[in-house]
């Protein structure tokens, strides 16, 4: 009996640049007009958390427009998912929801979620979808100006690697979309998955930080290079 084929996939900030999120390191190496610094540090939360929440509260507002929407490269690793004999696992260096909203089901997101806080004092995560502030009460434990951000920032632990690094020892393909290989752990991933003995492929814009650790480098728009690696895969 043959074991099932492990498929892992990368997906960083590239993957939903056409749907209108822009991407972490612009021309200007500015995130959104801040300094990465100013705004997803601990420490900047710590200086000026009233910057920081407002910062994520026009984030999740820029989500949350209609026009934000999954695209092809988002709706065809769905399919994958659902179609292939493989086993597929999506981890995500994104905040945003267009994975799920894709349909995209067994998914980790390794820097956290812009749609959910965490209380710093009881722990509790919680579905966010309006505005937080200093002044914000946590359902969970009542207390008051102790939500944050369910997000992973510079210098904290990224999500999930106990179950990421068991993938990446079983996976037969490795397929990067869509980042700049600048942010470890993830940008380590392609030699983790390659000394495991997995095909590995990007598929980017621009060739990337981590380009010469792939065996295959294809450049173009996600929205073109992942429909038709997709089809490929499932024949
Ligand atoms: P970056 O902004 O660093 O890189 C985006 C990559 O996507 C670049 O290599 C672009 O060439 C590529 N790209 C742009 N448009 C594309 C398109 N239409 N199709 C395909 N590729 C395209 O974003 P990430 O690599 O995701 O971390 O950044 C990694 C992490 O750094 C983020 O998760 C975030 C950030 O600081 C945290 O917040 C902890």
């Amino acid at each position: 009996m043959h074991r099932q084929m492990n498929i892992v996939i990368l997906t960083g900030a590239g993957i939903s640049a056409e749907s209108g999120v822009p991407v972490f390191r612009g021309p200007d190496g500015l995130w959104e007009g801040h300094r990465v610094e100013d705004v997803a540090t601990p420490e900047a939360f710590e200086a000026n958390p009233e910057l920081v929440h407002r910062f994520y509260n026009q984030r999740r507002a820029k989500l949350l427009d209609p026009a934000i929407q999954p695209n092809a490269a988002h709706l065809a690793l769905a399919r994958l998912e659902k179609e292939s004999a493989a086993h597929v696992l999506l981890i995500t260096q994104n905040i945003d929801d267009l994975h799920e909203r894709a349909g995209s089901e067994n998914l980790l997101h390794l820097h956290g979620e812009l749609l959910k806080s965490r209380c710093t004092t009881c722990g509790n995560v919680a579905p966010l979808l309006a505005e937080t502030s200093t002044s914000s009460k946590c359902q969970a434990c009542g207390n008051i100006g102790t939500l944050r951000p369910h997000i992973v920032w510079f210098g904290e632990m990224p999500f999930h690697l106990e179950e990421i690094s068991s993938a990446l020892r079983a996976a037969d393909w490795f397929v990067s979309i869509g980042t700049s290989g600048n942010v470890y752990p993830a940008a380590g991933f392609v030699s983790l998955a390659s000394h495991a003995g997995a095909r590995t492929l990007e598929l980017n814009l621009d060739p990337s930080q981590t380009s010469d650790s792939f065996q295959e480098s294809r450049l173009g728009p996600a929205t073109q290079l992942v429909p038709a690696w997709v089809n490929e895969i499932l024949g």
